[in-house]
Parts: C-alpha cells; sequence; structure tokens
C-alpha cells in the first residue's frame, strides 16, 4: 500500500512527491535529518529530536522551517495517515533550490526543502534480534570532522555497513586513532566490571538522543556510568558490548572482529537496560 507522506506543505501519496535536481541535498547532501521512532502510535522523545534538528540547523546557518509544535503537528498526521503503530517518522531538510549548481549557499530566503515520510516496522519493540545480540566488525572511521552535525551525507557509514554485510555481520564500529568513535549509525558501549563505557561528546560522534535516555536512566538505577573511548580490544575483552539508535533502542553485540563478548550472549546490563528504555520511553511518548 502506497504511503502517505509529506513534501513541503503537502500530503501526496509517494509516487507523487518529487523534489527539484537542482534541490542541495541531491546536488551536495547539503541537508539535514531526524529519526524519531513510533512505538504504540505515539512519538518517542520527539522534543529531543526537535532540539537536536534546530541545532544541526543552526551549525549549517539553516533556518527552522517550521515551529516545534508545527514539526509535531505533522509527525502526528502521517503517523495517522499511515496507521503506525510501531515504526520510525523519517525527517529531512535541505536547503533547498536555487534553480542551479554552485558551491556557495544560495540567498537566506530561498525557501528550504522538507520531507517526512513513515516506516512502518511492526514488532520493532520485541525484535527477536535484540534477544541473540549482533555482531560488528570494525573499520576506519573515514567520515568528516563534525559528526555532531546529523546531515545527509550517509556515503561512509552505508560503504561501511556494506562491509559488515560482505564480512556476514550485521555492522560496523568506526575507529579512529585507534579508539571507537561510533557504530554506522549508533553509538557504541561496553561494559567492564560493572561499569558502562561510552565514548564522551564532541564532534567526533552524533550526540544520540537514545544515548541521553539510556545514561539518564542508567544513573537512575545507580549504575556506573564513564565517557570515555575505548579500543577494539577492550570491547573484545569486555563483560558486554551494545548499541543505542532511534531505530534500534538499545542493542546487545555478542561479536566484534571475530571475538566473541562475554558469553557470547546479550549480557544483563544491556537486557535490562533495553528493558527500561522501553518501558520508559512508552511512558513518556506523545
Ligand atoms: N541514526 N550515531 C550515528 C552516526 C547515527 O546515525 C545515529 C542515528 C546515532 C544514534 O542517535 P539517536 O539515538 O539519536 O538515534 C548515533 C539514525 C537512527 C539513522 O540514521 O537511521
Amino acid at each position: 500500500m502506497s504511503r502517505t507522506v509529506y513534501v513541503n506543505g503537502a500530503y501526496l501519496p509517494e509516487e507523487e512527491a518529487t523534489v527539484s535536481i537542482f534541490d542541495r541535498g541531491f546536488l551536495m547532501a547539503d541537508g539535514v535529518y531526524e529519526v524519531t521512532s513510533v512505538l504504540d502510535g505515539k512519538l518517542v522523545d520527539f522534543q529531543g529530536h526537535a532540539i537536536r534538528l534546530e541545532r544541526s540547523l543552526k551549525e549549517l546557518d539553516m533556518a527552522q522551517p517550521m515551529s516545534t509544535e508545527e514539526l509535531l503537528a505533522v509527525h502526528r498526521e502521517l503517523v495517522s495517515r499511515n496507521d503506525i503503530v510501531e515504526g520510525m517518522i523519517y525527517l529531512q531538510v535541505t536547503r533547498g533550490n536555487p534553480g542551479d549548481r554552485d558551491f556557495a549557499y544560495p540567498p537566506a530566503d530561498t525557501p528550504p526543502t522538507v520531507v517526512m515520510f513513515t516506516q512502518n516496522k511492526p514488532g520493532l519493540a520485541d525484535s527477536p534480534v535484540a534477544k541473540t545480540g549482533i555482531k560488528v566488525i570494525s573499520v576506519e572511521d573515514l567520515r568528516w570532522g563534525r559528526r555532531d552535525i546529523k546531515t545527509v551525507q550517509l556515503l561512509y557509514p552505508s560503504m561501511a555497513k556494506m562491509a559488515a554485510k560482505a564480512a556476514k555481520v550485521d555492522d560496523a564500529w568506526l575507529v579512529e586513532d585507534g579508539k571507537v568513535t561510533e557504530g554506522t549509525s549508533n553509538n557504541t558501549y561496553i561494559v567492564k566490571g560493572g561499569t558502562i563505557i561510552t565514548r564522551e561528546l564532541s564532534h567526533d560522534i552524533l550526540h544520540g538522543i537514545t544515548r541521553a535516555a539510556v545514561l539518564r536512566f542508567a544513573a537512575e538505577a545507580q549504575m556506573q556510568v564513564e565517557e570515555r573511548a575505548f579500543t577494539i580490544e577492550e570491547a573484545q575483552a569486555a563483560d558486554e558490548a551494545f548499541f543505542t539508535s532511534a531505530s534500534a533502542f538499545v542493542m546487545p553485540v555478542v561479536e566484534v572482529d571475530g571475538a566473541q563478548i562475554g558469553s557470547g550472549a546479550p549480557g544483563p546490563v544491556a537486557t535490562r537496560l533495553r528493558e527500561i528504555y522501553l518501558e520508559e520511553s512508552l511512558k513518556a511518548a506523545i
């Protein structure tokens, strides 16, 4: 069945939704995005995603295309029109269509392109993969230096994902100067002696909305958290490993570069954090 999607103020069947070939998002990857999950027909951490969107736009000298209230209304309208119970809403804002190709930004009054669509994922919360855990390989992190801005430049993460597929594993962890930065589309963690270790926030990683929530829940549950970078060798010797993202929540990792982590099954910390995250997110979803 065809989805109803949103393009620049209009709700359209997906087959009729188009953007210009001159769109800066298409020509220059000059755009930012957000992915917000839907549980029980409601938006998880919408406010967090709206605040990060605002920050990404500001960092690129782009104007807010609409107010947070308007953004929320479009999200809700898409959930409703597409009957989404579990899934995601993808939102992309680009610098719009200047009518030609030019490296310089177009005039500030060039209307942005705003696109939103739903992804229906029944069973997202009760994922069978979360019960067995996933396997990762490491690859060198060759992305640009402002990974804190959620831009649509996703070619390198796609290449890393393909390297993972070729190695018959699920994802890749990116490594820079000997330390893990993050996964292709998620923040990474290890657990050693009961302490959760995850890289500190900087320009090197995306400031995950799920990361912020999980660290808050971990602190509330009296778990120890250390924000610092770790190596692949440390991950391989850890008791547990996991990653977080809006689309996977808390996902246990049971193998890194062929080495089994802990018992080879999802560990108690990751399992508990996933439960808490889903429980609390459902409660707070709007
Ligand atoms: N990715 N790091 C990177 C590079 C990401 O692309 C993402 C999210 C995260 C986790 O952020 P959050 O918890 O806010 O989802 C970390 C989204 C889900 C995607 O590209 O589909």
